[in-house]
């Protein structure tokens, strides 16, 4: 435990930065963004990299909120973060106000490969707040002149946010549950799903990731996958975000949250 507490806080040490809130928008009733400003020098944030937000003046949450890194404009000095409420730190992070300060450990885990190099062609596959690290991932690619096309799933039009930020990106498709926007039915279902690539890249629901996984194997396309485990530490000391791989245990928040399913069989199969 001793130990345990050590590695926490010197990692979460030199890594603490106070950025301030200079945008925020609402998108629906669950999703919100927020854009902040780093007082100093940002640090690079690769795509598929997240913050660990501190949730302050709710004492019913005690630890740090992980959450994806939706955008960052370098020369700006500005990442932002798009948010869906599920809980009290959710709520709480959506009652904070432009010229709020926010504390944020960043940039934490280990993000998706995006050094590729023409002709390839990628599929990002999106669904929810999953959502929300593929928007960093679609520019980084489409400035290294890679295809993309973006597939973005939700039960209803309204549980697909900012979806017009990726139009500039690649080709847009979208599907909905019930049919109120885009193709009707699941993401794997759409027809620009089945079309061939050279990568494919998901985070969203666990069921939804597993069944493209499953199919980029059996289609023998490279496919990288991001889990949202739930975190305590974020730093890899406390084991809570374990998934069990090929390879054995990794922790989701240092090793991940991205992986290449070359190695995640079982998480895919089970
Ligand atoms: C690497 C990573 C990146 C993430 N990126 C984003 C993001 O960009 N945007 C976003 O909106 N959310 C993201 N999440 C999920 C986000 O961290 C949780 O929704 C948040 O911590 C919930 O906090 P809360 O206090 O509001 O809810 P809590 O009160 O802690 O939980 C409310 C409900 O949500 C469930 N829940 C909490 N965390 C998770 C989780 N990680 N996975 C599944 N269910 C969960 C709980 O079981 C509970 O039912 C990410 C998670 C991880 C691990
Ligand atoms: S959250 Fe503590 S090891 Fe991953």
């Amino acid at each position: 435990m001793y130990i345990c507490t050590i590695i926490v806080t010197r990692s979460i040490m030199k890594e603490i930065h106070e950025f301030s809130i200079i945008a925020r928008r609402q998108h629906g009733e669950r999703y919100f963004s927020l854009v902040l400003r780093h007082g100093g020098t940002m640090q690079p944030v690769a795509p598929g990299q997240f913050v660990e937000v501190l949730v302050e003046g709710e004492p019913g949450v005690m630890l740090r909120r992980p959450i994806s890194v939706h955008d960052v404009d370098a020369e700006a000095g500005t990442l932002s973060l798009l948010i869906q409420v599920v809980g009290k730190g959710t709520q709480r992070l959506s009652e904070l106000k432009v010229g709020d300060r926010l504390n944020l450990v960043y940039p934490l885990g280990h993000g998706f490969s995006s050094d590729l190099r023409p002709p390839t062609s990628a599929l990002l596959v999106g669904g929810g707040a999953g959502i929300a690290p593929l928007l960093h991932l679609a520019k980084c690619l489409k400035a290294s002149g890679v295809r993309c096309t973006i597939l973005l799933g939700g039960r209803t039009a309204d549980l697909i946010p900012v979806r017009d930020e990726f139009t500039p990106y690649g080709d847009l498709c979208l599907a909905t549950d019930d049919g109120s926007l885009g193709h009707k039915g699941l993401v794997i279902e759409h027809p620009a799903f089945s079309a061939p690539y050279d990568i494919i890249y998901t985070c969203g629901p666990t069921p939804m990731m597993k069944a493209v996984a499953r199919s980029a194997a059996q289609r023998g396309i490279r496919c990288e996958v991001s889990l949202e485990n739930m975190m305590a530490c974020g730093v890899g000391a406390c084991l809570c975000c374990v998934t069990d791989t090929d390879q054995g245990h990794r922790c989701v928040c240092k090793d991940g949250p991205v992986f290449d399913i070359t190695n995640m069989k079982k998480w895919y199969n089970d």
